[in-house]
């Protein structure tokens, strides 16, 4: 091997999950890992849940995304107008998304959406989504779809499409505060996944998709589900510590814990832990959370001593959307029903940028003339 491929080879080594390469300029957010503290939009995130509601965040986010008068629109009306219009195409979501995931019926629904119509396109994803997700879940149960009402916020429709009937103040206020919570985080897989496909000119629908389809997997958004599935395998408090040493012997990774940025206490989880805390009142699930949480900890941090690891917000997200009694299978697609905000935000961005992203890879298989040496 010459010294060259051998440079080109170690430099590939040390980025192969990107890690601190600059893929973009952003507006929207900016996450900083080491002081724990995540500006959206210009706000603190505890102060953006204070100040301003979902359909308000996305305003925000829009307009620092480039469009001037996002945040003169009436949003609440333009996205209960886009439900509206969104549950005219539910009857085809084809009988083919049963037997799939939620998050990949979601991924069929929103496939039906056209790049082209009446409504900004932004508009109609961000609308379409509690319709899909709310008619999936209950499809999953073999309930009819219920008719958005488009004189409510997304959180409070979408909360009464998926029950049949409406929810408290107290469920809507923590379900808002989740979503302007993880309306954008940097340049995560999803995010990045979407400014690539946005990059090739493939219009929003697609990029929205492809960010979807990135968010599935359990080291991004699927993570909650399987922090649900941890608390139940482990069951008693005595099983806590075995239950954990023996995954982390096994080499498993322990579903809610670690992040790629952050290197202290997720600040999201805290406004989770503060909404989760308001619904249930401290119960004894969220007790045994707690416990779970201290004990895994103290495993990761005795396993991995030169690694900080601390608890991310799909933790806590987990146990919100548990609270609110959303099924654990709806969580990844609630998850993208927020993030489908900073998504689009992000796709404008990238469309003004112009540029296709397109980087490079070493190739670390032979060539003729190494075969050729081999061969002497
Ligand atoms: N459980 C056990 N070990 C872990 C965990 C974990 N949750 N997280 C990191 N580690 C280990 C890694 O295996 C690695 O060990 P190694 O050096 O022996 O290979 C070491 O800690 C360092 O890992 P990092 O480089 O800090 O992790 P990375 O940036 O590659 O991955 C990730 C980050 C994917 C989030 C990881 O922590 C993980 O898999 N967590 C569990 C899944 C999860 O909670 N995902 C949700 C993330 S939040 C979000 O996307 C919205």
């Amino acid at each position: 091997m010459t010294d060259m491929r051998m440079v080109r080879k170690e430099a590939e080594a040390t980025s192969s999950g990107l890690d601190k390469i600059v893929a973009a300029e952003t507006r929207l957010s900016d996450v900083d890992g080491e002081a724990g503290r995540l500006v959206i939009a210009g706000f603190d995130v505890a102060d953006l849940v204070t100040a301003h509601d979902f359909e308000e965040t996305t305003a925000l986010l829009w307009k620092a995304a480039g469009l001037p008068d996002a945040d003169r629109t009436d949003m609440k009306a333009a996205m209960g107008a886009a439900r509206v219009e969104a549950f005219a195409l539910a009857p085809r979501l084809p009988a083919s998304v049963d037997g799939l995931t939620m998050t990949e019926g979601l991924r069929t629904g929103l496939s039906l959406i056209s790049d082209e119509g009446t409504r900004p396109v932004q508009q109609r994803l961000v609308g379409a989504m509690p319709v899909f997700v709310a008619a999936l879940a209950r499809r999953a149960k073999g309930q009819a779809a219920i008719a958005p009402d488009p004189a409510l916020g997304q959180a409070a429709d979408f909360l009464r499409m998926l029950r049949g009937e409406p929810a408290t103040a107290a469920e809507i206020e923590a379900l808002d505060a989740y979503m302007v919570t993880v309306t954008d985080h940097g340049m995560n897989a999803s995010t990045f996944t979407a400014r690539v496909i946005a990059s090739t000119r493939a219009g929003m629908v697609s990029a929205v998709v492809g960010a979807l389809c990135a968010l599935k997997g359990p080291l991004h958004g699927g993570a909650p589900g399987p922090v649900l599935d941890m608390l139940d395998a482990i069951g008693t408090r005595e099983n806590i510590e075995p239950w954990l040493k023996a995954e982390i012997a096994k080499g498993e990774r322990l579903m809610g814990f670690g992040h790629r940025v952050y290197r202290v206490r997720d600040p999201r989880a805290d406004v989770f832990n503060k909404a989760v805390m308001t619904l249930t009142n401290g119960n004894e699930r969220l007790q045994f959370a707690r416990e779970v949480e201290a004990a895994a900890l103290t495993a990761l941090r005795a396993s991995k001593p030169g690694t900080r690891i601390d608890t991310n917000m799909e933790y806590y997200t987990a146990l919100l959307l548990e609270a609110l009694n959303i099924p654990n299978e709806a969580i990844t697609p609630v998850f993208a029903m927020a993030r489908v905000a900073g998504w689009t935000a992000h796709v404008m961005e990238q469309e003004r940028v112009g540029r296709i992203i397109r980087p490079q890879s070493v190739y670390v298989g032979p060539f003729p003339h190494d075969k050729d040496s081999a061969a002497a």
